[in-house]
């Protein structure tokens, strides 16, 4: 490769917004090398897998993947293949159509949040109308789904599996939760569905895929679903950061839109007079925007959320998800990909963006 290609680890330690330490060892920067150089190969495929003859098309399906993207869920993929075979062909094919499956969440899910930014860009929606990227999303979906095709029955079960529990939990989240339903279990159950569903799907790819020992699929799975919904929840917290610039992302896009998170929740339950004061003039303000009134009205409302206990407390409810997801790798051999794994865990949620 030429020069200016970074040295093996430090493409993934940014991505993920972690220090060196995370990887620090020489058995760390051996796993992190074979894990750079499957994820250079996905980059460079992807790119390819989404031209489309049609210009619009063309241009809008891989706009949102060459504006960025931590890449997360390919570099679960390659780095628990490094308990069998590494980053094999079928390894790759999994990756690109799971990435290609989250990818085209993000059209659906920009549309419906109402969200106008992405990945530091001006979401599809709001470069060529929720049409074109309605439609594009479900291209990307048609293509993770032919990758997966060519990998068998097992893996076409994979993806549909996958992406029935991910669009079911963004139809929960939309619905909401009933009158029986306890609504933090009902919201966790919503992130484990629309987030974990997929990042399981990642980790246990990563088995799958690359000949390793079979018993291990169950407890990678179970991690890569504790580990999305802990970063599901410190996506919450990020969602009220005022760092635009860092996330790619309007601060407070889901609260504006009274799409429900985890902060707002406690806020609702709680019994404190100035959280109940908070939590009301929240929700004046998002039945105001909703009448079509700036959303920047909740500006200090959203300050005032990020300063709170509840953000706090959902912080710590992201920890406590992640420790349990690295519980679940108490079956795995120790060595360099369970200690990678670990750090992982913590990672996603010691993360601004
Ligand atoms: C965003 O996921 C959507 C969620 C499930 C929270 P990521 O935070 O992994 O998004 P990118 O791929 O880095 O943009
Ligand atoms: C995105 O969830 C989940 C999926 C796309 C399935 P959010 O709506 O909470 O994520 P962001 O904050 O827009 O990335
Ligand atoms: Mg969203
Ligand atoms: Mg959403």
């Amino acid at each position: 490769m030429t020069s200016s290609r970074p040295a093996p680890g430090a493409r993934i330690a940014s991505r993920l917004g972690i220090s060196d330490r995370v990887f620090a060892g020489p058995r760390s920067r051996r796993l992190l090398a074979a894990v750079d150089a499957g994820l250079d190969r996905v980059e460079a495929e992807l790119a390819d897998d989404l031209r489309v003859t049609s210009p619009v098309a063309d241009s809008a399906s891989r706009y949102l993947l060459e504006a960025g993207g931590k890449r997360i869920r390919p570099m679960l993929t390659l780095l628990v293949a490094q308990l069998g075979s590494g980053g094999t062909d079928g390894v790759i094919n999994a990756a690109k159509a799971l990435e290609m499956t989250h990818l085209g969440s993000l059209y659906h899910d920009d549309v419906m949040d109402g969200a106008d930014r992405r990945r530091g860009v001006p979401s599809a929606h709001a470069v060529w109308g929720n049409n074109i990227a309605i439609l594009t999303g479900d291209l990307l979906f048609a293509r993770a789904s032919q990758l997966m095709a060519g990998a068998g029955e097992r893996a076409i079960r994979l993806q549909a599996d996958t992406f029935e529990r991910l669009v079911l939990g963004q139809m929960n989240e939309t619905v909401g939760a009933g009158e029986d339903d306890d609504p933090i279990d009902f919201y966790i159950q919503v992130l484990a569905d629309k987030t974990g569903s997929l990042i399981a799907a990642a980790a246990a790819s990563g088995i799958l895929f690359s000949g390793a020992d079979p018993d291990l699929e169950d407890p990678l799975r179970a991690y890569g679903e504790k580990v999305g919904v802990a970063f599901q929840l410190q996506d919450d917290v990020i969602d009220l950061s005022s760092d635009a610039e860092k996330t790619g992302k309007v601060p407070g896009t889901d609260l504006r839109a009274g799409v429900p998170t985890m902060p707002s929740l406690l806020l609702d339950r709680s019994e404190d007079p100035a959280d109940r004061d908070l939590a009301d003039r929240i929700r004046a303000g998002q039945a105001r925007v909703i009448a079509g009134e700036d959303p920047r009205i909740l500006d200090d409302e959203i300050e005032q959320l990020r300063d709170s206990a509840v953000t706090g407390q959902t912080q710590a409810l992201a920890a406590r998800w992640a420790g349990d997801a690295k519980s679940a790798l108490d079956a795995l051999p120790s060595g360099a990909v369970h200690e990678a794994l670990t750090r992982f865990a913590d990672a996603v949620v010691d993360r601004s963006a």
